[in-house]
């Protein structure tokens, strides 16, 4: 239905126009009787539950930060069937972002390029939902109370906002939304600023996450504290001396999981054309060209955390055996976003229903025994 009409019609129209009314139908759907949602796209099994930080995660699958910045549909997420949402990135104050056009569908790639620049209708304004959405009772396909909602923050985008003032903006926007996290992401990667620079030098790191935790600990709050890194660009690796940093920077503070990874700035492996690659310009590369290039990371985070500390595998997961090769690289959850455009809503299901048949086919009872357990992490180049 998605791919023969929905599809069709969206794509006759720029990537963020059909983004804005997907969006707007979400916001309406979620408030249709859940059972709807449930008969289409509902789809429950115990061996894809897990508990984490605390948590159940009902599912591994949960949507990727930036497809519903602003928390507007998460009924809608739930109720197709993800088991958790991350909103944002959130800042302290509202942005509008970079200037129009700024996504872009890459269709011979099922891929995006993105300049969002973090739009978002600021701390505040998200909280307010946030805390809507945690008083609401919700019957989804488990019949639980609402699912895990992580919130992803970043730096207000404005160049002027820098040093020790971009970490007080990190902090405004924890103080307002970590209470109603079931996880809180800092995006420290995200290659769509003005200035350019992120947060991921260890030095800026370090400090940010001195703040972040400092603040965590005044307000006496268990929520777990994540880092969303840029995927590893280089074809094979055995060494990163600067991601090595990194985790050791995020390791010392104690930091409680990793996403990986955020877009990625290069072009390599696309079939598009280089002139439409040219006229798009820059911007941060999402789908299945990013899948290898997270791999690589979720492994290397795997092995230098003795799969100590969960990872959030996300780039290019557009079916059962795409999100499967993350778990087993070492994620014990997957995201997706850029699939959802490509693929519709009915792929939730399906990818779920193909995990199970891998569990099956690799003879693992639970989703959890697979996480880490690709042959490659024994090796000494990943
Ligand atoms: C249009 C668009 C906007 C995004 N905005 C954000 C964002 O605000 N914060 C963030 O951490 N990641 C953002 N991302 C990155 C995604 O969360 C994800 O890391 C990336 O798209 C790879 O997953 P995918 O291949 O499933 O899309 C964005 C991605 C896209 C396509």
């Amino acid at each position: 239905m998605y791919r023969r009409f929905l599809r069709p019609l969206l794509f006759r129209f720029d990537a963020e126009r059909a983004h804005t009314w997907s969006l707007r139908a979400a916001r309406l759907l979620q408030y249709t009787d859940s059972s709807v949602l449930n008969r289409l796209y509902g789809y429950h099994n115990a061996r894809l539950e897990q508990t984490l930080w605390g948590h159940t995660w009902p599912n591994p699958l949960g949507l990727a930060a930036g497809a519903d910045k602003n928390g507007v549909a998460l009924r809608y997420w739930h109720g197709i069937g993800l088991g958790h949402v991350e909103v944002g990135s959130v800042s302290a104050q509202p942005c509008s972002g970079n200037e129009r056009p700024r996504a872009f569908r890459l269709p011979d790639d099922e891929a995006l390029i993105n300049r969002m620049g973090l739009n978002n209708e600021g701390a505040k304004v998200v909280a307010q939902r946030l805390r809507k959405y945690a008083g609401d009772t919700y019957e989804g396909d488990s019949g639980t109370p609402p699912r895990p909602v992580g919130v992803n923050l970043a730096k207000t985008h404005d160049p002027s906002i820098m040093g020790a003032e971009g970490r007080a903006d990190f902090c405004a926007s924890f103080r307002e939304l970590a209470p109603h996290a079931t996880y809180v992401a800092l995006n420290v990667s995200c290659p769509n600023t003005r200035s350019g620079k992120t947060f991921e030098s260890p030095e800026t790191l370090d400090a940010l996450l001195t703040d972040i935790f400092a603040l965590r600990r005044e307000m006496a709050l268990d929520v777990p504290i994540l880092v969303k890194l840029s995927p590893i660009l280089t074809e094979r690796v055995i060494f990163d001396s600067a991601l090595e940093a990194r985790i050791e920077v995020a390791e010392s503070h104690g930091v409680h999981g990793y996403i990986a990874a955020n877009t990625a700035p290069d072009r390599h492996g696309l079939t598009t054309d280089t002139s439409r690659l040219q006229a798009i310009g820059r911007g941060g590369l999402s789908g299945p060209p990013l899948h290898a290039r997270s791999i690589r990371l979720i492994r290397y985070l795997h092995r230098a955390t003795e799969g100590q500390v969960p990872i959030i595998g996300v780039g290019g997961v557009d079916s059962a055996e795409t999100a499967f090769a993350k778990i087993q690289a070492g994620a014990s959850l997957v995201q997706l976003y850029t699939a959802l455009v490509y693929h519709g809503p009915g792929l939730i299901k399906s990818i779920k229903q193909g995990l199970v048949g891998l569990l099956d086919t690799h003879g693992f009872d639970t989703i959890q025994e697979a996480v880490g357990t690709d042959p490659v992490l024994e090796r000494f180049v990943l």
